[in-house]
């Protein structure tokens, strides 16, 4: 079968990288779908999916990624919370604060932003989580607000008591909690999604710029600097923060919260193309059209200055990196190496470091490391099954996964 066509219809329809999931994967999905539609061969698929929109959306339904789960990253939530209150406190109290999740996926990071926010005793009446995905799926399965162990994967579930019932078919998400959030479906791609919106004063988008290719992600950028408002913050998933800078984004400075804002910051000329739409009902299969050229990417710098004194703890690395300072982040946890001596840690943050530079080989290198000192690593696990996937050994992938997979089934145990 040819994937190559189907990867960029993708591409087209999401603005997925099809190299970010891997061609076998896009194969396997066209498979079902042949399947599923009692089709003969994939050029059948083809021509269907030239006269269906609904089609489409199946396709894109049985590509995306849908990972995710409550309290992924604790230190974005904190972060929140803290710049919530700051705010309400300096601005008009009575104002509702309205905050945005895209993309939700299956709902467990905008009802994490409403958990926090009603731990830290905001009433509910007093924000408004707007969260918008393009599977009507993962939405269906939001909406339905019931939860099985997987999406609680956080340290402390200790959350779950608070704002969960337990039923038979799993942890049911309680009423206060749904009532701030409202779902609807939506395509980042779609330059008329949220037009003419009110701006955000807290913007969630985490774990997304990584499927997009390098143009996609300029788009996306400079179309959440419009959605966000002058003094806004805006959260992205720590493999992403290295694209900020040269987006008009300037790090808050928040340890390990990948948070950033705009009032800092250079508003950037308009790398993004003038924008055509590109909901998935709009797309149709193309034939001859070549994947857009990835521009080449910075590489951190491997000189290493020898420190006077000793050098920034992790936690300040981290913060650095988060800022986009990779370089000077990369030469302080060389630094760290000859003063404390290789950790997981260490690696790990070598690892993420040169992943947002660019540098998927140095990356997978320090992955490898990370997994040789603690096997069970998850970060490691699932970042190096993403690069793999990218470099096209699925099998290595494939591996990984299952002992991701295998640690969570334990872990849940
Ligand atoms: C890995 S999940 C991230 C969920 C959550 N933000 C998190 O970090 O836990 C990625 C989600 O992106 C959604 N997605 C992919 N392409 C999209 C697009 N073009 N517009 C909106 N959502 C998209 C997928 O449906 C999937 O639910």
């Amino acid at each position: 079968m040819s994937a190559a066509r189907f990867g960029d219809l993708l591409d087209r329809a999401l603005g997925l990288d099809p190299k970010s999931i891997g061609l076998s994967a896009i194969e396997r999905a066209v498979e079902t779908r042949i399947k599923a539609c009692n089709l003969k061969n994939d050029d059948d698929y083809w021509e269907l999916l030239r006269h269906s929109r609904d089609e489409v959306q199946e396709l894109i339904e049985a590509v995306i990624v849908p990972e995710t789960w409550f309290f992924r990253d604790p230190p974005a939530y904190a972060a929140m919370v803290g710049f919530f209150l700051k705010r309400v406190m300096k601005g008009n109290p009575s104002r509702q604060q309205r905050l945005l999740s895209l993309p939700c996926s299956t709902g467990e990071e905008p009802y994490t932003m409403g958990m926090a926010l009603l731990d830290a005793g905001v009433p509910a009446s007093r924000f408004r989580v707007d969260a918008i995905d393009v599977s009507a799926r993962s939405l269906m399965r939001a909406r339905r607000g019931i939860y099985g162990r997987n999406s609680f994967r956080s340290k402390d579930v200790a959350f779950r008591e608070r704002h969960f019932q337990s039923t038979e078919a799993g942890y049911r998400v309680n009423d206060t909690v749904r009532e701030p959030v409202h779902f609807r479906q939506g395509n980042i791609v779609d330059p008329s999604l949220l037009l003419g919106a009110e701006p955000y004063d807290i913007i969630f988008c985490r774990n997304l710029l990584i499927y997009f290719d390098t143009r996609t992600q300029n788009r996306t950028l400079s179309l959440l600097r419009g959605l966000l408002a002058p003094d806004g913050m805006l959260f992205v998933g720590h493999a992403e923060a290295g694209l900020m800078a040269a987006n008009g984004f300037a790090s808050a400075k928040l340890p390990m919260a990948f948070a950033f804002l705009k009032a800092l910051a250079q508003p950037v000329e308009s790398k993004a193309e003038p924008a055509t739409p590109r909901s998935p009902s709009s797309v149709k299969p193309a034939r001859d059209r070549a994947l857009p050229a990835k521009p080449s990417t910075p590489v951190v710098t491997s000189q290493i200055a020898q420190p006077a004194k000793p050098g920034p703890g992790l936690e300040e690395l981290r913060r650095i990196a988060d800022g986009g300072r990779l370089g000077e982040a990369a030469q302080g946890c060389e630094v760290h190496i000859r003063e404390f001596g290789p950790s997981p840690d260490v690696f790990l943050l070598m690892g993420l470091i040169r992943d947002a530079a660019g540098d998927p080989t140095g990356a997978i290198n320090y992955y490898r490391k990370v997994l040789y000192l603690e096997p069970t690593s998850s970060e490691a696990l699932h970042h190096l099954a993403l690069l793999l996937k990218k470099q096209g050994d699925h099998l290595g992938a494939r591996l990984l996964e299952e002992r991701l997979q295998r640690r969570e089934k334990r872990r849940s145990r």
